[in-house]
């Protein structure tokens, strides 16, 4: 047997020997982001090899902990890929004035600056204060810097720049209060935002949705899990309401591709039809 699938066998019961002993499920991510993640793991340890974990995960929560953040990339930024934002506010925006009430789900949150986006474009829009955005990641350490809301000075100005390209109406400082080196969202900002802990894998849906934004999310699950994560938002969202989920994924191959009418192909904004729809 060649090394490679001997390594294949030990990252299989890696994978389920988290999932039976912490319930954090693995086994419908994308293989190779799990190999390249938990290799460049072992390797910093200069142990080099994946079955020693094994063992060490059974009787170890706090190396779960550090796996677990090893597995999540958090990387994100404010009005990341800017015209997603602008479509949002062509496409979205109009049809979300219509309601008394706005249901907003923002999953795979990260360390919060989507939601932070999304919450100055209502803003500027007049519909902030009848919205509550549900922030939500699986990752309790990035949601516990998205709740601070304090980052970089240097990141906001880069963020200045995307937020022009997405159409903000306002002057972009108006919106974070910079001190020394950092940069702390302003309160308004923040009440209507709810960051919860939430697994797009085995916790269930937001019903009533408006809204559901998950970007960057769903690239690191296998198709299968993909198909479910996306009846998941399928049935979160009111009929009529829209799924959001940018430039690097698609409901192409999923079961509930003709729930849906396409609404901007490059920015895949997608409005729920009123039948959902199996064909
Ligand atoms: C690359 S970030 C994307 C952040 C943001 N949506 C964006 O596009 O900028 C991916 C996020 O998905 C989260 N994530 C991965 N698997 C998840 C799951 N099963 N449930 C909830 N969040 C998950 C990670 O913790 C991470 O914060």
């Amino acid at each position: 047997m060649e090394k490679e699938d001997i390594e294949n066998i030990a990252l299989d019961l890696l994978i389920e020997a988290i999932y039976r002993r912490y319930g954090h499920d693995f086994r419908g991510y994308s293989k190779s982001h799990i190999r390249r993640r938990i290799k460049q793991y072992v390797e910093r340890r200069k142990d080099g090899c994946i079955s020693t974990l094994i063992p060490e995960i059974l009787h170890n929560e706090e190396l779960f902990e550090t796996l677990l953040h090893e597995l999540s990339i958090t990387v994100t930024e404010m009005f990341r890929d800017p015209f997603v934002f602008r479509k949002l506010r062509q496409e979205v925006i109009p049809f979300l004035r219509t309601f008394p009430f706005i249901r907003i789900w923002v999953a795979g949150c990260a360390t919060g600056e989507e939601a932070y986006s999304l919450a100055i474009i209502l803003k500027e829009e007049g519909l902030y204060d009848r919205t509550t955005l549900f922030a939500t990641d699986f990752n309790d350490a990035a949601l516990e810097k998205a709740k601070i809301g304090v980052y970089p000075v240097e990141a906001l100005r880069k963020y200045a720049g995307n937020y022009q390209q997405a159409g903000g109406t306002g002057s972009f400082s108006d919106y974070y209060h910079a001190r020394y080196d950092s940069a702390a969202i302003a309160p308004a900002l923040k009440n209507n935002v709810v960051f919860a802990n939430h697994n797009l894998v085995t916790d269930g849906v937001f019903s009533d949705m408006h809204l559901v934004f998950c970007r960057n999310v769903m690239i690191y699950f296998e198709r299968e899990l993909q198909n479910r994560v996306l009846g998941v938002f399928t049935e979160s969202l009111v009929h009529g309401g829209f799924l959001c989920l940018g430039t690097n994924e698609d409901i192409l191959f999923s079961d509930d591709r003709h729930s849906y009418r396409s609404i901007d192909g490059p920015a895949r904004i997608f409005q729920r039809l009123a039948v959902r729809n199996f064909r």
